[in-house]
């Protein structure tokens, strides 16, 4: 009854697994079908190896009262090896191999007929940096979050500013690791406007867990709308235009203007790119949602919130100024 209690328990734990905004079981585009599909076979085939396997184990206990020669002995474990251990692998993976080559041509950039969408994702310890170079009016740049057309394909080109990373969205298509010096290609497409989690799927560094992307598809009009509202004019205008914030503004440019850029303030590229961060939904690359006095929680305490992160601790400045700059991040939303 024991066994059948941790089955049980183990079959809830697994189809507990099967949805949610990271489930490689639950697709939302082409790519992602073939990996679920290509899953799926491979359970299969897993399957039907560990019934031989243990049929093969049983027989081995069967008594029998056979004499045999030592020749007839080594025939027959020959015939094991050769089969068993030659033959049959050999087959199987060819096989797997046959049916999964092709499923990860279909992720390859490929030319089409009319080039996709680009958008470059570059992987820092530990956040994210998205550009939109084919952007109408000029290149947009934002940061942990991913926004991109639904319902065509975009092609990914992905690198690593300081080690490697892995860009990974489980609804929408295979990982692939972001390496320094070098550009991937992968080509993922979501089928409906919809949000995803995605998270980085190598091992970087302390922060690694918490080094998350939000992805979101939406329809190609609310995307044009989107990339529009974030070019260089728009976004410098956003920030300059509200005359109270004259304390954060000081402070932003003795404290985080040398690696924050915030379009029409500061050109800093250390850290992450500010000049739409009021309207991201998370800080910290996942860490918290976005709200009201989030970005003032977050400077306050971000050490803890995600412990070993590149930005010092902001002991030195007091409060009430992280207060006001908090306050002022919040309003550059395009
Ligand atoms: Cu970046 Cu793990």
């Amino acid at each position: 009854r024991q066994a059948a209690c941790w089955l049980g328990l183990s079959l809830l734990l697994s189809v507990a697994g099967c949805t949610g905004d990271r489930s490689i079981l639950d697709p939302a585009g082409p790519a992602a079908r073939d990996v679920r599909l290509i899953w799926w076979v491979m359970l299969g085939f897993a399957t039907i190896v560990l019934i031989g396997v243990t049929v093969v184990w049983l027989y081995a206990f069967k008594p029998r009262n056979v004499e045999r020669t030592p020749a007839q002995e080594r025939r027959i474990a020959r015939r094991w090896i050769i089969g068993g251990g030659l033959v049959l692998p050999i087959t199987s993976v060819t096989a797997l191999l046959m049916f999964g080559v092709p499923a990860g041509q279909r992720m390859l950039p490929l030319p089409l007929g009319e080039p996709p969408e680009v958008i470059e994702v570059i992987g820092h310890q530990w956040w994210w940096e998205v550009r939109y170079p084919g952007a109408e009016g000029g290149e947009v740049v934002t940061a942990n979050q991913l926004v991109m057309p639904a319902g065509e394909p975009v092609d990914f080109h992905v690198s690593g500013a300081d080690v490697i990373h892995a860009f990974w969205v489980p609804r929408l298509g295979g990982k692939i690791d972001m390496l320094p010096g070098r550009v991937n290609k992968i080509r993922l497409e979501a089928d409906e406007p919809a949000v995803f989690g995605a998270q980085c799927a190598e091992l970087c560094g302390v922060g690694h867990a918490h080094m998350h992307l939000y992805v979101e598809a939406v329809p190609r009009e609310a995307f044009d709308t989107w990339l529009a509202a974030r070019q260089d004019a728009e976004l410098s205008e956003l920030a300059t235009q509200d005359t109270t914030h004259d304390v954060a503004r000081e402070a932003f440019a003795t404290h985080c203007a040398s690696c924050h850029q915030v379009a029409g303030v500061s050109q800093g590229g250390v850290g992450p790119n500010l000049s739409d961060v009021g309207s991201r939904t998370m800080l910290g690359a996942g860490v918290m949602a976005m709200e009201e006095g989030a970005v003032s929680q977050w400077l306050q305490q971000h050490q803890t919130l995600k412990p070993g992160n590149r930005m010092p601790a902001h002991d030195d400045i007091d409060t009430d100024t992280l207060d006001a700059l908090g306050a002022w991040l919040e309003t550059l939303t395009p």
